[in-house]
Formats: C-alpha cells, structure tokens, sequence
C-alpha cells in the first residue's frame, strides 16, 4: 500500500512538474498581438488614435480577465479614528481613517493607514494594499488591529487563530512590504490598507464582499481582483480629500497578488500617477503566452476567485486570447512604470515580467518616452531603463528594502522631479 502510495504520488508531481516549465528554451515560439493595432484592427501610429483605441482594450481586458468592474454606487463617509503627529520618532503624522459605504453597511469598510513626513509640504505618495492588516507592516503600537477575516499565511496559532488577527501579529508580515520610516525619511507618504477589508481571499469570499454586498449573485462576472482594485480607487478619494499631501503624485504598488490588482487600478484609474509592479506574475506583469512558471490554468485552479470566469475558457488555448500583457502596460503609458522580479521568484516568470515591459515601449515611444535601453534581460542588481524601470534582484519572493531603495530613487527621479 505504501509503495502504492509512493508511486501515484510520483506520477502526480510528474504530471504537475509537465505543466510548470523552468527552461527558458523549452518555451515553444510564440507571437504577441501587436500593440499598434487597434482593437478595431487599424494601425496606430499617434496618441490620438492610441487614446481613443484605449476604452476598448480597457473593454477587453475586463471582459476575458478581470471582470467588468460594475457601476456602482460608492457613495462613502470618512472618519478620522485616530491622527498623531509624533509617529516613527516623531517625524511623522499618523492618520488612520475608516471609510465607510452608505449602501453597503455590511461591509466593514477601509481602514487606511496614512503616514505623512512632517517636514515636507505636500509629498507625493505610495498607495498600496497589504496582506496581513495595517498593524502588521510596523511595530507601532497605535495601529489599530484589523478584525476581518484574513489568510492564514504564516500558519502560526499566536499571530493568526481561526482566521483572526491576534496583537502577537504586529509587525510580523509575512512579507517586507512597507518600511514606513524609510519612505518617510525619503520625504514621501504612505497610505496602505487590508486588501480584507473589501473581500476575504478565498473562492467564497465574495458572499460576505464587496460583490454580494452590491447585490451580485453570480461570482464569475467580476473578481476579487477587479474588487481590490476598486478599493485601491477608493483609497484615492480619501487622499484627494488630504489637503496634507499631494494625490495628483500618487503612486499605486503592489507585491505579487497585490501588484496583481495595482495593476488593474493603475490601468483603470487613470488618477494614478504611476505604477510599481513587484513580482506580480502571472495575472500580472508575467506575459501570458510565456510557458514558464505559474501559467493562467494553474492560477485559475489554485485561486478561481482571482479572476473573471471568461479567463477559465483560455485553458489549452491561450493563444486565443486577444492580447497580452504588454498591452496593460501600455493602458499605463505615459505614466512612469517600474517593474521587478527576484531570482528566488521564477514562478512570477522574470523574463516574461521583462518582455511584457519591453513590448509596450512602442507605446511609450508614441508619447515620447524613453525605453528601458536593453533588448535582454538585465543581469542582477543592475536596474535598467528610467522612465519606464525594470529590475531583477537576488533573494525571494519578496517586497524586501532593496526594492525600496530603486523606488525611492524612481519616485523622486521621475515621478517627484
Ligand atoms: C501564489 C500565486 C501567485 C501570487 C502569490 C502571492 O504564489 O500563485 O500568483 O502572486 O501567491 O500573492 O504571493
């Protein structure tokens, strides 16, 4: 029986190592839909046309993989819980403002965590989602303790019980995520957030989210990424109701899941100044037609609430789908870009992450905007391009402070110049 055992459990992880290829040369060719091509088939060549050919691919990217994002009422009300302006050592003012739906009182609502460097007027800021619940990217131990339910990542009883955050957690994200003092000291401000707050991360999710408190009964028409992505829009209102800091200068970052639906808001929402994609992978920067890593089929078995249905019917033939990638960074253009991938992280498709950049730049190039100057992948540690960025640094899966560094640097180079 044992040895029964033994070898169905080898034959399963043969058939599952067939469907994840690490071998850059055992990717079969394929031909990306080219970018200058108008969703109505005619050749781009100016902005115009490139602008008035965006509701459409907007259209196509929501109908086949994120679901369209409703239109609904988000009518809200903002409540300061708490503001300090003694935080990270007294360079920072600490705001923690709750905002609630008037139509959707079952939702707890989203608990933004603002901190705003004391002495710079006005600063740009980074606005992302977290994993873990505001209390865990710091050890400051005024922020307030998220109640919603929550992943357990970590799997460890005395930070996380029964699906609950418990104080233990404080400070303790599973991924680096937010170095609050460090972006403080670099003169800008951060609003992060629960991605929870709006939508459990789990396929039943839904029912007690966003999409069932708006009245949807069918959970494949939109998607949980397409409802952390209306949070991040909502994240905006309230910042451009903050007379402390400057929202026109807002950038919208996320890591792996979370980029995933950075990337959605930021191609949406074109009030976001720029876009940071950290390890964001398949469903992300990753292009699709790329057999490496986690491919569309494995991310839509392992995570069906991720995406729209319409994204299942792709399975054994992605190559009908009528873009890729590179056309969602192209929705960015021209706001500045940076994306980047870790050695430790060949799930997230590092090469495909790189390409998928690269094959926008014409898109750029129509705004005037520089490329990232090399065809090939960059080697490690060397960040290349400026305007739109690109880097592959060693170390895991992982939002970790080398990639702050090249942030700050991009964000006050570009974004703050
Ligand atoms: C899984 C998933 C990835 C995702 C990652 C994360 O590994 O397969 O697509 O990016 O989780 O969010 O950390």
């Amino acid at each position: 029986m044992k040895k029964l055992i033994i070898i169905l459990s080898l034959i399963s992880q043969s058939m599952f190592a067939q469907n994840v290829n690490y071998d850059e040369a055992k990717i079969p060719p394929y031909t990306l839909p080219d970018i200058l091509t108008g969703v109505d088939g005619k050749k781009i060549t100016t902005i115009k046309q490139w602008e008035a050919n965006r509701p459409a691919l907007l259209q196509l990217f929501a109908e086949n993989v994120y679901g369209v994002t409703p239109n609904i009422s988000a009518k809200h009300h903002y409540k300061i819980l708490e503001t300090k302006n003694d935080a990270l050592n007294g360079k920072a003012i600490r705001k923690q403002v709750l905002i609630t739906f008037d139509e959707y009182p079952q939702l707890s609502g989203i608990n933004i965590l603002l901190y705003i460097p004391k002495n710079v007027t006005r600063p740009p800021v980074f606005v992302g989602l977290n994993f873990e619940g505001n209390h865990s990217i710091g050890i400051d131990p005024y922020v307030l303790l998220t109640q919603n339910w929550m992943v357990d990542f970590q799997k460890n009883p005395e930070r996380v019980n029964n699906n609950r955050a418990l104080e233990a957690s404080r400070g303790k994200a599973i991924v680096e995520s937010w170095p609050a003092e460090m972006i403080i000291d670099k003169g800008f401000a951060m609003a992060t957030a629960y991605y929870g707050d709006i939508e459990p991360d789990h396929p039943e999710g839904w029912k007690s989210g966003l999409r069932s408190a708006i009245g949807m009964t069918d959970d494949q028409k939109w998607s949980a990424m397409g409802a952390w992505a209306w949070q991040l829009s909502r994240m905006l209102d309230y910042l451009e109701t903050d007379a402390d800091l400057n929202s026109k200068k807002a950038i919208v970052i996320g890591h792996s899941r979370l980029g995933k639906a950075a990337f959605w808001a930021a191609a949406q929402d074109q009030r976001f100044a720029a876009f940071i994609s950290n390890e964001s992978g398949e469903g992300g920067a990753a292009l699709k037609r790329r057999w490496y890593g986690e491919t569309h089929e494995i991310i839509n078995d392992k995570f069906p609430h991720w995406f729209s249905g319409k994204y299942k019917t792709y399975s054994n033939n992605i190559a009908s789908l009528p873009f890729d990638q590179h056309q969602l960074f192209g929705l960015i253009a021209p706001r500045p870009v940076y994306v980047t991938s870790a050695e430790g992280d060949q799930w997230a498709d590092p090469n495909g992450q790189f390409l998928s950049l690269k094959n926008a730049e014409p898109v750029f190039a129509l705004y005037g905007k520089k490329g990232l100057g090399t065809d090939t992948h960059p080697a490690l540690n060397q960040p290349a391009g400026s305007y739109i960025r690109y880097h592959y640094r060693t170390g895991k899966h992982d939002m970790n402070a080398y990639d702050w560094e090249q942030y700050l640097k991009f964000a006050k180079e570009v974004v703050n110049k």
